[in-house]
């Protein structure tokens, strides 16, 4: 089959993303130029149009206009998704040799922008709940524990970057801990990949977008949290702490050169789409339906854990002894598909268009999957084994370009690893180039190794000594 026609495959229900779920909550401008004659609309950087970096043209027209619309200084659209403008926006804040403070559960886009400019991690752990096997969102009281740990006379450290909210939905209230990093002179990138529709969203009870905390860089992924088309993202600059001409040449540094103009249309069409007032109305009725739907669901008794993003539904799987995958693989076969499952939860993301047959879907299939799934009682996770605050023993850049040879896993404990580790899940790099690899780390993936036997019999690139 190609994947042309795959792509047309019907699934009973898409709870996955993009959040436009399969075209049904796609902006209007949008649905009109995909309806014009196929291929007609891909045009090339016509002087009219320019580019995300031009000062004139349609692009840059949109950028100016969106940007004083949501009180920015400036905004960027990228088609290399969120992961792409993440990383122009770390390459902005800091210089090779440089430290960037970071939460241990960064995307992975963040530590290959690191490994590319050497600009070297200083991870700080987060609270981890064994009953979800999530990370738990950061305190106040946390950070500045953290903060007390760092010595700031050794490491030259230039930023923050901070994630919220994580995949699922927990979020943090982020001004408290952006005053803190102010307080110190440190720019903060904030990872909002998840909660772009935060921004257009104030007064219903939603958390408060990193723009509005006072963010200097935040980083949204449209095709995950807005109606853009995948690979869609927006990077927003504000204050003062981070130079604009530095942004300007971190983002043509990654940038292709010939960027696609249907996803430069569906950042510019997702983002106006939510600054229309019909459609943010009709936008917060989805909203307070997935509220109900998550009630709803309670109340009939299934499992569920609340985060601070309504529109993602976690089904807390192991509650009734089984496992994610499992569960996964059990609603894929009956045509309802999740977005992410883990140990101990499934996560559906609602998106933005009409679930109206979703409660009765989702409780019929819940009690098929209770009847005909064998349960274990021994499914558990254990928080992976992070030091409060930790740095690679070898500058990553330098791990990373290094000779190295590769071993077993198993037997790589002592040696400083060339790669990036990501056990899937949490989805979140376990190891990075110039980290040695410690007993605790092998073991934990050892502990682990029902959902990460791959990688257990795996080999990983280590440096001589
Ligand atoms: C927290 C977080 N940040 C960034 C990204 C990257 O987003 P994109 O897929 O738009 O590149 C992801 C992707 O899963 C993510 O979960």
């Amino acid at each position: 089959m190609s994947i042309s026609s795959f792509l047309t495959k019907k699934f009973l229900k898409s709870l996955f993303f993009p959040s436009h779920n399969r075209g049904k909550a796609l902006p209007k401008g949008l649905i009109r130029l995909l309806k014009k004659k196929p291929g007609y609309w891909d045009l090339p950087e016509l002087p009219e149009i320019g580019s995300p970096l031009s000062n004139s043209g349609l692009i840059n027209d949109a950028q100016v206009s969106i940007s004083k619309k949501v009180n920015s200084k400036k905004c960027f659209f990228g088609v290399n998704g969120a992961s792409g403008l993440i990383q122009s926006g770390i390459i902005a804040m800091a210089n090779p040799g440089e430290y960037i403070l970071m939460p241990r559960n960064v995307h992975i886009s963040v530590i290959k922008a690191c490994a590319l400019q050497n600009i070297i991690p200083i991870f700080f752990d987060i609270e981890f709940s064994t009953e979800t096997g999530h990370f738990i969102p950061i305190t106040k009281k946390w950070f500045k524990n953290v903060f007390k740990n760092i010595d700031f006379e050794k490491k030259k450290i230039v930023g923050v970057i901070l994630v919220n909210p994580y995949y699922q939905g927990y979020a943090t209230d982020l001004e408290p801990l952006i005053k803190i990093c102010h307080h110190h002179d440190l720019p903060v990138l904030v990872d909002e990949a998840h909660g772009s529709y935060f921004l257009f969203c104030e007064n219903i009870n939603l958390p408060k977008s990193a723009l509005r905390s006072k963010a200097d860089l935040v980083v949204h992924s449209l095709h995950k949290s807005l109606n853009g088309l995948t690979q869609t993202a927006v990077i927003w600059h504000n204050g003062n702490l981070i130079d604009e001409s530095n942004l300007i040449k971190s983002i043509n540094l990654l940038q292709t050169t010939s960027p696609n103009s249907l996803l430069l249309s569906s950042c510019e069409e997702s983002i106006k789409d939510w600054l229309n007032e019909d459609n943010l109305n009709k936008f917060k009725k989805r909203i307070s339906e997935a509220k109900s739907i998550f009630k709803e669901l309670i109340k009939r008794k299934i499992p569920l854990i609340q985060t601070q993003d309504p529109l993602k539904i976690v089904l807390n799987t192991s509650a009734v002894g089984i496992d994610g995958f499992t569960a996964d693989r059990f609603f894929y076969k009956h045509g309802l598909i999740a977005e992410l499952p883990e140990i101990m939860t499934l996560t559906f993301c609602l998106g933005f268009s009409n679930q109206k047959n979703f409660i009765f879907l989702f409780n019929k299939l819940w009690k098929k999957l209770l009847k005909n799934t064998n349960k274990s009682h021994d499914l558990k996770t254990i928080k992976p084994p992070f030091k409060l605050v930790q740095t690679p023993e070898i500058p990553i850049g330098i791990a990373w370009r290094s000779k190295t040879y590769n071993i077993p896993l198993a037997e790589s404990l002592g040696k400083i690893s060339g790669d990036i580790i990501c056990p899937y899940p949490p989805g979140i790099p376990l190891i990075v180039p110039g980290e040695r690899i410690d007993k605790e780390r092998i073991d934990w993936i050892e502990t682990q190794s029902l959902y990460n036997e791959d990688l257990l019999n795996s080999y990983i690139r280590v440096l001589h000594n």
